[in-house]
């Protein structure tokens, strides 16, 4: 018994150790793509801090989840189509319930990407 307890606290402490840098590198990985003017092109349209065409992104982490951002990350009008209560709220907060389409246009990016993006805008 007392073997299988340190076995299984073995495995905890393991476990936890792998999960946590795990979790940051990838909001690393996304503020490093956030930033790359090239490659995701969100700094052509938004800022941290201020409105730009999009939305100001501070506090984006209050006002969606980490699954909605992904999705709108990698899908814009899919998200928009949907009538969920995060795409809702948007639409209404930009005036935009009538429109059918969004503005923001992302360049065509990974789940990966989008995934790491996500994880970085928790953090705002
Ligand atoms: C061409 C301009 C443009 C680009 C490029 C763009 N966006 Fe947007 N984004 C917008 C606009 C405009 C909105 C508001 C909804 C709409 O009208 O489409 C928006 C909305 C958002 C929202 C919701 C904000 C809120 O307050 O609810 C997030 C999050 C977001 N964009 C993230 C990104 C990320 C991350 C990228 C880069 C991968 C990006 N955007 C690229 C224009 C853009």
């Amino acid at each position: 018994m007392k073997k299988f307890l340190i076995f299984t606290a073995l495995i905890l402490v393991g476990g936890m150790a792998f999960v946590v840098p795990y979790a940051s590198a990838d909001a690393a990985k996304g503020e490093a793509l956030f930033n790359d003017k090239g490659k995701s092109k969100c700094l052509a349209c938004h800022a941290i801090g201020k409105k730009v065409v999009g939305p100001d992104l501070a506090g984006v982490s209050k006002r969606h989840t980490q699954p909605w951002l992904v999705k709108w990350i990698t899908d814009a009008q899919g998200t928009w189509a949907s009538a969920d209560s995060e795409t809702t709220e948007l639409k209404a907060r930009v005036h935009k319930e009538k429109a059918p389409k969004p503005a923001h246009a992302p360049p065509p990016l990974t789940a990966e990407q989008a995934g790491d993006l996500a994880d970085f805008l928790m953090t705002k």
